[in-house]
């Protein structure tokens, strides 16, 4: 059994981030996984290059700071020529319109003028980081869960039309924190881009800051300690951020909690003492420039040794070589 799953750096690593994906990960991992920085990712609208850089090196200390065995880390574009030859392969049985009802495209792409072009065929760089690796598992948020379906079915086009060499991969949503809203707007999803970062803690966050944000999170007038997700998203959205950091249920928790303001000091204390360590452990790694640079080098050569077998065969079989 392989876990696989990636991290854009598109922006700070933040709360949803943590708690629907990056902390499961640390949790659960067998010695096949592999965990990832998607830089080439982050390019699909402007970017400015020396941001992506450095995010992309606070992105991996971050990975490495929550628990993720250095063995099993690695930076998509140090295999750049693998992932784009897999992607180009697998945009070949892929369909326009399969490419334009991604909910992604649709949302980011909506007013726009000057969509790059990437962000319409990203979700399938995202297929070929799933399939080059023969990945069975792919621990998500529930905003990706439309790309691993897509995964799903190219890997059975590709395998039926000319032969069988991918893996089809599984989603996996968390229990609870699948889907964090903005503190501030609780309609929306909490979200690294977000222009106003009142409603997003920053996993790299201190923690009087992460306090006032929390504090201030968005409820509603109704007094009432229920979870009910539609009724009440902002009351919601606070208790499961408790239960992913206390691993009890939303709905038990709100049994227990008796007003809003001590639902609130739960939350902060309970967010606070989980990235405490995170906090301390990424600022001694990002400054740690020789030994980032190592483990860097070294997940990208273990990552090219299992990719490439993969990707040899799909090629063949493509007709190519
Ligand atoms: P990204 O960087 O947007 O998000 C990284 C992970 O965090 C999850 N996530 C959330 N979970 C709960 N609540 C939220 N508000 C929230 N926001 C984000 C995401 O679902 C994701 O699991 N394209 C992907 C990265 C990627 C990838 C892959 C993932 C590239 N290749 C291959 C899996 C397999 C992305 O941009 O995730």
């Amino acid at each position: 059994m392989t876990s696989l799953s990636g991290i854009t750096p598109s922006g700070h690593v933040q709360l949803g981030n943590y708690l629907g994906a990056v902390a499961r990960w640390a949790r659960a991992t067998t010695p096949d996984d592999l965990y990832f920085v998607s830089d080439l990712h982050a390019m699909t609208s402007a970017h400015n290059p020396a941001k992506l850089r450095a995010l992309t090196r606070e992105t991996l200390a971050i990975l490495l700071a929550v628990g993720i065995d250095p063995d099993l880390v690695f930076v998509q574009s140090d295999l750049l020529a693998e992932h784009a030859s897999m992607t180009w392969v697998l945009e070949c049985v892929c369909t326009f319109g399969e490419a334009r009802r991604m909910i992604q495209f649709k949302e980011k792409s909506q007013g726009q003028s000057g969509v790059r072009l990437s962000l319409l065929t990203y979700p399938v760089l995202m297929v070929a980081d799933i399939l080059l690796y023969g990945a069975d598992k792919v621990p998500v948020g529930a905003d990706q869960a439309q790309h691993v379906e897509l995964a799903r079915t190219l890997a059975k086009r590709f395998n039926t039309q000319y032969g069988e060499v991918f893996v089809v991969p599984e989603l996996v949503l968390p229990p609870a924190a699948a889907r964090i809203r903005d503190l501030a707007d609780p309609t929306r999803k909490m979200a690294k881009s977000a222009r106003n970062s009142a409603g997003v803690v920053f996993v790299l966050d201190p923690p009087d800051l992460i306090q006032r944000k929390i504090g201030r999170a968005v409820t509603d007038g109704l007094g009432r300690l229920a979870y009910d997700p539609d009724g009440q998203p902002g009351v919601a959205n606070l208790l499961e951020i408790l239960a992913a950091c206390t691993g009890e249920s939303p709905a038990d928790l709100a049994e227990q909690v008796k007003d809003y303001a001590s639902l609130k000091s739960a939350v902060a204390e309970a967010v606070i003492e989980e990235l405490r360590d995170v906090r301390k452990r990424t600022v001694e790694l990002i400054d740690d420039r020789t030994e980032l640079d190592r483990i860097r080098a070294a997940g990208a050569r273990r990552a090219r040794e299992r990719a490439r077998p993969r990707l040899n065969g799909a090629l063949r079989m493509a007709g190519l070589g």
